[in-house]
Protein backbone atom coordinates (compact mmCIF):
# COMPACT_ATOMS: atom_id res chain seq x y z
CA UNK A 1 0.00 0.00 0.00
CA UNK A 2 1.13 3.12 -1.03
CA UNK A 3 -1.06 6.25 0.06
CA UNK A 4 0.27 9.85 -0.77
CA UNK A 5 0.42 12.68 1.63
CA UNK A 6 0.05 16.26 0.40
CA UNK A 7 2.56 16.95 -2.13
CA UNK A 8 2.48 20.11 -4.91
CA UNK A 9 3.64 19.30 -7.85
CA UNK A 10 5.77 22.14 -9.42
CA UNK A 11 5.87 22.33 -12.98
CA UNK A 12 9.57 24.38 -13.85
CA UNK A 13 8.01 24.18 -18.17
CA UNK A 14 4.87 25.99 -17.01
CA UNK A 15 6.65 28.68 -15.12
CA UNK A 16 8.62 29.86 -18.06
CA UNK A 17 5.81 29.36 -20.42
CA UNK A 18 4.36 31.93 -18.33
CA UNK A 19 7.38 34.10 -18.42
CA UNK A 20 6.88 33.94 -22.19
CA UNK A 21 3.43 35.08 -22.03
CA UNK A 22 4.62 38.27 -19.67
CA UNK A 23 7.30 39.34 -22.23
CA UNK A 24 5.01 38.83 -24.85
CA UNK A 25 2.83 41.01 -23.51
CA UNK A 26 5.80 43.61 -22.56
CA UNK A 27 8.75 42.94 -25.15
CA UNK A 28 10.51 46.45 -24.58
CA UNK A 29 9.98 46.11 -20.53
CA UNK A 30 12.67 44.89 -18.40
CA UNK A 31 11.36 41.99 -15.96
CA UNK A 32 11.54 41.80 -12.23
CA UNK A 33 10.02 38.58 -11.17
CA UNK A 34 8.54 39.18 -7.70
CA UNK A 35 9.76 36.20 -5.08
CA UNK A 36 8.66 37.33 -2.27
CA UNK A 37 6.59 34.78 0.55
CA UNK A 38 8.88 32.20 -0.94
CA UNK A 39 7.87 32.90 -4.65
CA UNK A 40 3.94 33.15 -3.45
CA UNK A 41 4.52 29.55 -1.98
CA UNK A 42 6.34 27.90 -5.19
CA UNK A 43 9.97 27.96 -3.41
CA UNK A 44 12.14 30.73 -3.45
CA UNK A 45 15.81 29.54 -4.39
CA UNK A 46 13.91 26.79 -7.09
CA UNK A 47 11.85 29.75 -8.98
CA UNK A 48 14.58 31.78 -8.99
CA UNK A 49 16.84 29.20 -10.45
CA UNK A 50 13.98 28.11 -13.14
CA UNK A 51 13.69 32.07 -14.35
CA UNK A 52 17.21 32.53 -15.49
CA UNK A 53 15.39 35.01 -18.58
CA UNK A 54 13.90 37.34 -15.64
CA UNK A 55 16.85 40.68 -15.39
CA UNK A 56 16.01 41.23 -11.45
CA UNK A 57 14.09 40.21 -8.41
CA UNK A 58 12.37 41.11 -5.87
CA UNK A 59 11.44 39.97 -2.19
CA UNK A 60 9.83 42.19 0.84
CA UNK A 61 12.23 40.76 3.15
CA UNK A 62 16.11 40.64 3.63
CA UNK A 63 15.87 37.21 4.51
CA UNK A 64 14.87 36.29 1.31
CA UNK A 65 17.65 38.54 -0.37
CA UNK A 66 20.09 36.92 1.68
CA UNK A 67 18.70 33.67 0.62
CA UNK A 68 18.80 33.90 -2.75
CA UNK A 69 22.77 34.95 -2.61
CA UNK A 70 23.72 32.24 -0.60
CA UNK A 71 21.79 29.78 -3.81
CA UNK A 72 24.41 31.61 -5.96
CA UNK A 73 21.94 33.90 -7.48
CA UNK A 74 24.07 36.77 -8.64
CA UNK A 75 20.62 38.76 -10.64
CA UNK A 76 19.32 42.38 -9.25
CA UNK A 77 17.84 41.78 -5.94
CA UNK A 78 15.55 44.42 -4.74
CA UNK A 79 13.97 44.96 -1.62
CA UNK A 80 10.74 45.58 -2.29
CA UNK A 81 9.52 47.36 1.22
CA UNK A 82 12.85 48.69 1.43
CA UNK A 83 15.11 48.26 4.82
CA UNK A 84 13.45 48.06 8.01
CA UNK A 85 17.03 49.38 9.88
CA UNK A 86 19.73 51.16 9.31
CA UNK A 87 22.35 48.71 10.03
CA UNK A 88 20.42 47.20 7.48
CA UNK A 89 22.38 49.53 4.77
CA UNK A 90 25.79 48.10 5.00
CA UNK A 91 24.55 44.07 4.24
CA UNK A 92 22.62 45.90 1.48
CA UNK A 93 25.93 46.98 -0.17
CA UNK A 94 28.09 43.93 0.53
CA UNK A 95 25.43 41.67 -1.02
CA UNK A 96 24.42 43.71 -4.11
CA UNK A 97 20.86 44.10 -3.37
CA UNK A 98 18.97 47.23 -4.29
CA UNK A 99 16.50 48.78 -2.41
CA UNK A 100 13.18 51.10 -2.47
CA UNK A 101 12.97 54.21 -0.58
CA UNK A 102 9.38 55.33 0.74
CA UNK A 103 9.53 57.04 3.78
CA UNK A 104 11.11 59.67 5.10
CA UNK A 105 13.14 57.53 7.56
CA UNK A 106 14.82 55.04 5.08
CA UNK A 107 15.74 58.59 3.23
CA UNK A 108 17.71 59.99 6.54
CA UNK A 109 19.21 56.29 6.65
CA UNK A 110 20.50 56.16 3.51
CA UNK A 111 21.28 59.73 3.00
CA UNK A 112 23.16 60.26 6.37
CA UNK A 113 26.87 61.32 5.18
CA UNK A 114 28.36 59.04 8.64
CA UNK A 115 27.01 56.18 7.04
CA UNK A 116 30.30 54.78 4.82
CA UNK A 117 29.09 52.16 2.39
CA UNK A 118 31.66 49.42 0.20
CA UNK A 119 29.80 50.91 -2.62
CA UNK A 120 26.79 53.04 -3.57
CA UNK A 121 23.07 51.83 -2.95
CA UNK A 122 20.61 51.48 -5.85
CA UNK A 123 17.43 52.61 -4.99
CA UNK A 124 13.61 52.59 -6.23
CA UNK A 125 11.63 55.26 -5.36
CA UNK A 126 8.06 55.00 -4.62
CA UNK A 127 5.83 57.44 -5.59
CA UNK A 128 2.31 56.91 -3.36
CA UNK A 129 -0.14 58.16 -6.40
CA UNK A 130 -3.28 56.54 -4.44
CA UNK A 131 -3.08 53.22 -2.85
CA UNK A 132 -2.15 55.42 -0.04
CA UNK A 133 -0.22 52.60 1.42
CA UNK A 134 3.39 52.93 0.77
CA UNK A 135 5.40 55.47 -0.98
CA UNK A 136 6.28 59.27 -0.78
CA UNK A 137 3.26 62.13 -1.56
CA UNK A 138 4.04 63.44 -5.05
CA UNK A 139 4.38 67.05 -3.66
CA UNK A 140 7.60 65.53 -1.66
CA UNK A 141 9.12 64.38 -4.80
CA UNK A 142 11.36 66.89 -5.83
CA UNK A 143 13.01 66.89 -2.13
CA UNK A 144 13.37 63.26 -2.25
CA UNK A 145 14.71 62.97 -5.25
CA UNK A 146 17.96 65.41 -4.93
CA UNK A 147 18.25 64.26 -1.52
CA UNK A 148 18.66 61.28 -3.03
CA UNK A 149 21.07 62.30 -6.03
CA UNK A 150 23.30 64.16 -3.56
CA UNK A 151 24.26 61.22 -2.02
CA UNK A 152 27.18 59.65 -2.23
CA UNK A 153 25.38 56.56 -0.78
CA UNK A 154 23.12 56.17 -3.93
CA UNK A 155 24.09 55.17 -7.24
CA UNK A 156 23.03 57.79 -10.45
CA UNK A 157 20.39 55.42 -11.79
CA UNK A 158 17.47 55.76 -8.91
CA UNK A 159 14.25 53.83 -10.33
CA UNK A 160 10.67 56.12 -10.38
CA UNK A 161 8.04 53.55 -9.35
CA UNK A 162 4.79 53.40 -7.92
CA UNK A 163 2.21 50.46 -7.73
CA UNK A 164 -1.13 50.34 -8.45
CA UNK A 165 -4.16 49.62 -6.14
CA UNK A 166 -7.40 48.33 -8.66
CA UNK A 167 -5.40 47.28 -11.54
CA UNK A 168 -7.37 44.08 -11.79
CA UNK A 169 -10.45 45.59 -12.49
CA UNK A 170 -10.38 47.39 -16.34
CA UNK A 171 -13.45 49.36 -16.05
CA UNK A 172 -11.84 51.03 -13.00
CA UNK A 173 -10.54 55.01 -13.96
CA UNK A 174 -8.22 54.71 -10.66
CA UNK A 175 -5.39 53.10 -12.98
CA UNK A 176 -5.39 55.53 -15.25
CA UNK A 177 -5.71 58.65 -12.61
CA UNK A 178 -2.50 56.87 -11.24
CA UNK A 179 -0.69 56.63 -14.58
CA UNK A 180 -1.56 60.45 -14.42
CA UNK A 181 -0.13 61.71 -11.74
CA UNK A 182 2.70 59.25 -11.93
CA UNK A 183 3.65 61.11 -15.03
CA UNK A 184 3.29 64.19 -13.78
CA UNK A 185 5.73 64.08 -10.58
CA UNK A 186 8.36 62.42 -12.85
CA UNK A 187 7.81 64.82 -16.39
CA UNK A 188 11.08 65.44 -17.64
CA UNK A 189 13.20 62.85 -16.04
CA UNK A 190 15.12 60.39 -17.93
CA UNK A 191 15.26 57.84 -15.13
CA UNK A 192 13.86 54.17 -15.84
CA UNK A 193 10.08 54.22 -14.29
CA UNK A 194 7.81 50.86 -13.06
CA UNK A 195 5.12 50.51 -12.25
CA UNK A 196 3.28 47.45 -13.41
CA UNK A 197 1.81 44.87 -11.36
CA UNK A 198 0.57 41.28 -13.30
CA UNK A 199 -2.50 42.97 -13.88
CA UNK A 200 -1.40 46.17 -15.32
CA UNK A 201 1.05 43.77 -17.62
CA UNK A 202 -2.18 42.18 -18.61
CA UNK A 203 -4.58 45.33 -19.29
CA UNK A 204 -3.06 48.67 -19.03
CA UNK A 205 -0.02 48.63 -21.16
CA UNK A 206 0.58 51.91 -21.34
CA UNK A 207 2.14 51.29 -17.85
CA UNK A 208 4.82 48.75 -19.28
CA UNK A 209 7.58 51.51 -19.41
CA UNK A 210 10.84 50.14 -18.38
CA UNK A 211 10.41 47.92 -15.74
CA UNK A 212 7.58 45.42 -15.02
CA UNK A 213 7.14 43.38 -11.67
CA UNK A 214 4.59 40.90 -12.20
CA UNK A 215 4.48 38.03 -9.69
CA UNK A 216 0.77 36.16 -9.65
CA UNK A 217 0.86 35.81 -13.45
CA UNK A 218 4.44 33.81 -13.22
CA UNK A 219 2.82 31.46 -11.55
CA UNK A 220 -0.21 30.74 -13.87
CA UNK A 221 -3.01 32.41 -12.22
CA UNK A 222 -4.93 35.45 -13.53
CA UNK A 223 -4.31 38.53 -12.08
CA UNK A 224 -7.94 39.64 -13.22
CA UNK A 225 -10.95 39.95 -11.42
CA UNK A 226 -13.42 39.53 -14.27
CA UNK A 227 -14.19 35.45 -14.21
CA UNK A 228 -13.63 35.43 -18.42
CA UNK A 229 -10.14 36.59 -18.22
CA UNK A 230 -9.20 33.27 -16.36
CA UNK A 231 -6.04 31.66 -16.80
CA UNK A 232 -6.31 29.74 -20.03
CA UNK A 233 -7.76 32.45 -21.74
CA UNK A 234 -4.67 34.53 -20.84
CA UNK A 235 -2.41 31.49 -22.04
CA UNK A 236 -1.45 30.79 -18.04
CA UNK A 237 -0.53 27.48 -16.66
CA UNK A 238 -0.33 26.64 -13.56
CA UNK A 239 2.40 26.46 -11.51
CA UNK A 240 1.39 24.54 -8.62
CA UNK A 241 -0.34 21.31 -8.61
CA UNK A 242 -1.76 20.40 -5.03
CA UNK A 243 -2.56 16.43 -5.10
CA UNK A 244 -2.98 14.19 -2.06
CA UNK A 245 -4.96 10.70 -1.95
CA UNK A 246 -8.04 9.49 -0.74
CA UNK A 247 -7.16 7.44 2.40
CA UNK A 248 -10.56 6.05 3.24
CA UNK A 249 -13.75 5.69 1.20
CA UNK A 250 -16.60 4.30 2.55
CA UNK A 251 -20.41 4.21 1.85
CA UNK A 252 -22.79 5.94 3.93
CA UNK A 253 -26.71 5.92 4.59
CA UNK A 254 -29.30 8.62 4.68
CA UNK A 255 -29.10 10.87 7.46
CA UNK A 256 -25.26 10.13 8.65
CA UNK A 257 -23.47 13.33 9.99
CA UNK A 258 -20.43 13.93 8.48
CA UNK A 259 -17.09 15.37 10.16
CA UNK A 260 -16.44 17.41 13.35
CA UNK A 261 -19.82 19.00 14.37
CA UNK A 262 -21.78 17.06 12.12
CA UNK A 263 -21.91 19.93 10.17
CA UNK A 264 -22.70 17.85 6.80
CA UNK A 265 -25.68 15.69 6.89
CA UNK A 266 -26.55 12.89 4.09
CA UNK A 267 -30.05 12.80 2.59
CA UNK A 268 -29.35 9.75 0.89
CA UNK A 269 -27.14 6.89 0.11
CA UNK A 270 -23.87 7.88 -1.01
CA UNK A 271 -19.78 7.35 -0.91
CA UNK A 272 -17.58 9.68 1.27
CA UNK A 273 -14.01 9.71 0.24
CA UNK A 274 -11.40 11.05 2.97
CA UNK A 275 -8.53 12.72 2.01
CA UNK A 276 -5.39 13.31 3.26
CA UNK A 277 -4.90 16.87 3.35
CA UNK A 278 -6.10 19.66 6.05
CA UNK A 279 -5.44 23.24 7.43
CA UNK A 280 -2.20 21.50 8.59
CA UNK A 281 -1.28 21.91 5.07
CA UNK A 282 -2.63 24.92 3.84
CA UNK A 283 -6.20 23.90 2.81
CA UNK A 284 -8.05 27.08 3.78
CA UNK A 285 -10.57 25.99 6.96
CA UNK A 286 -13.05 27.97 5.33
CA UNK A 287 -14.08 26.47 2.21
CA UNK A 288 -16.93 25.73 2.34
CA UNK A 289 -19.89 22.81 1.16
CA UNK A 290 -19.66 22.32 -2.73
CA UNK A 291 -16.12 23.55 -2.59
CA UNK A 292 -14.65 21.74 -5.87
CA UNK A 293 -12.28 18.62 -5.56
CA UNK A 294 -11.04 16.93 -8.86
CA UNK A 295 -10.46 13.44 -9.34
CA UNK A 296 -10.39 10.80 -12.45
CA UNK A 297 -11.43 14.20 -14.30
CA UNK A 298 -14.62 15.07 -12.65
CA UNK A 299 -15.18 17.92 -9.45
CA UNK A 300 -16.67 16.24 -6.37
CA UNK A 301 -17.87 18.54 -3.76
CA UNK A 302 -15.96 18.63 -0.19
CA UNK A 303 -18.31 18.29 2.40
CA UNK A 304 -18.61 18.67 6.41
CA UNK A 305 -15.45 20.98 7.95
CA UNK A 306 -12.34 20.68 6.81
CA UNK A 307 -10.01 19.14 9.85
CA UNK A 308 -6.28 19.46 10.12
CA UNK A 309 -5.19 16.55 8.22
CA UNK A 310 -8.14 15.44 6.26
CA UNK A 311 -11.32 16.53 4.27
CA UNK A 312 -14.21 14.75 3.13
CA UNK A 313 -16.00 14.66 -0.32
CA UNK A 314 -19.38 13.70 -1.37
CA UNK A 315 -18.44 10.90 -4.25
CA UNK A 316 -21.93 10.15 -5.02
CA UNK A 317 -23.66 6.77 -4.47
CA UNK A 318 -22.38 4.68 -7.69
CA UNK A 319 -18.80 6.19 -6.99
CA UNK A 320 -15.98 3.66 -7.99
CA UNK A 321 -13.05 5.47 -6.86
CA UNK A 322 -10.39 3.43 -4.31
CA UNK A 323 -8.44 4.16 -1.48
CA UNK A 324 -5.45 5.30 -3.10
CA UNK A 325 -6.35 7.42 -5.94
CA UNK A 326 -5.31 10.57 -6.56
CA UNK A 327 -7.22 13.83 -5.53
CA UNK A 328 -6.26 17.38 -6.93
CA UNK A 329 -7.09 20.29 -4.94
CA UNK A 330 -6.17 22.99 -6.85
CA UNK A 331 -3.72 23.13 -10.16
CA UNK A 332 -4.16 21.36 -13.52
CA UNK A 333 -7.77 21.03 -14.02
CA UNK A 334 -9.07 22.64 -11.34
CA UNK A 335 -8.00 26.71 -11.00
CA UNK A 336 -6.74 27.76 -7.61
CA UNK A 337 -9.14 31.04 -8.34
CA UNK A 338 -11.85 28.59 -8.22
CA UNK A 339 -11.49 27.42 -4.61
CA UNK A 340 -10.05 30.74 -3.41
CA UNK A 341 -14.06 31.95 -4.27
CA UNK A 342 -15.53 28.66 -2.03
CA UNK A 343 -12.76 29.69 0.35
CA UNK A 344 -13.88 33.51 0.26
CA UNK A 345 -10.38 34.14 -0.30
CA UNK A 346 -7.82 34.84 -3.16
CA UNK A 347 -5.51 32.65 -4.76
CA UNK A 348 -2.11 34.85 -3.65
CA UNK A 349 -3.55 33.89 0.39
CA UNK A 350 -4.21 29.93 -0.82
CA UNK A 351 -0.75 29.91 -2.57
CA UNK A 352 1.75 31.81 0.41
CA UNK A 353 -0.50 29.05 2.71
CA UNK A 354 0.74 25.83 1.55
CA UNK A 355 3.03 24.39 4.60
CA UNK A 356 5.82 23.03 5.07
CA UNK A 357 4.91 19.23 5.60
CA UNK A 358 3.60 19.34 2.06
CA UNK A 359 6.00 17.30 0.14
CA UNK A 360 7.30 18.62 -3.09
CA UNK A 361 7.65 16.94 -6.52
CA UNK A 362 9.30 18.98 -9.24
CA UNK A 363 8.73 18.18 -12.88
C1 LIG B 1 5.60 46.47 -5.14
C2 LIG B 1 5.01 45.26 -5.79
N1 LIG B 1 5.19 45.09 -7.11
C3 LIG B 1 4.68 44.01 -7.74
C4 LIG B 1 3.94 43.06 -7.07
C5 LIG B 1 3.40 41.88 -7.82
O1 LIG B 1 2.00 41.85 -7.81
P1 LIG B 1 1.20 40.71 -8.58
O2 LIG B 1 1.49 39.43 -7.87
O3 LIG B 1 -0.22 41.11 -8.46
O4 LIG B 1 1.72 40.69 -9.97
C6 LIG B 1 3.73 43.22 -5.71
C7 LIG B 1 2.90 42.23 -4.97
O5 LIG B 1 2.06 42.52 -4.19
C8 LIG B 1 4.27 44.35 -5.05
O6 LIG B 1 4.10 44.53 -3.74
Amino acid sequence: MTLRTATAVIDCRALIDNFSVIKKQAPNSQVLAVLKANAYGHGLERIAKTLPQADAFGVARLDEALALRTAGIVKPIVLLEGVFNASELPVLAVNNLQTIVHNEEQLESITDPCLSLDKSLKVWLKIDTGMHRLGIAPQDFQRYFQALTQSNNVHNDIVLMSHFSCADDVQNNTTLNQIALFERTVQGLDHARSLANSAAVNSWPQSHYEWIRPGLMLYGVSPMSCVESNAESLGLKPVITLQSSWIAVRKIEPGCAVGYGGAWLSDKKTTIGVVAIGYGDGYPRHAVNGTPVLVNGRKVPLIGRVSMDMITVDLGEHSTEKVGDLVTLWGDGLAVEEVAEYATTIPYELLCNITRRVQVQVK
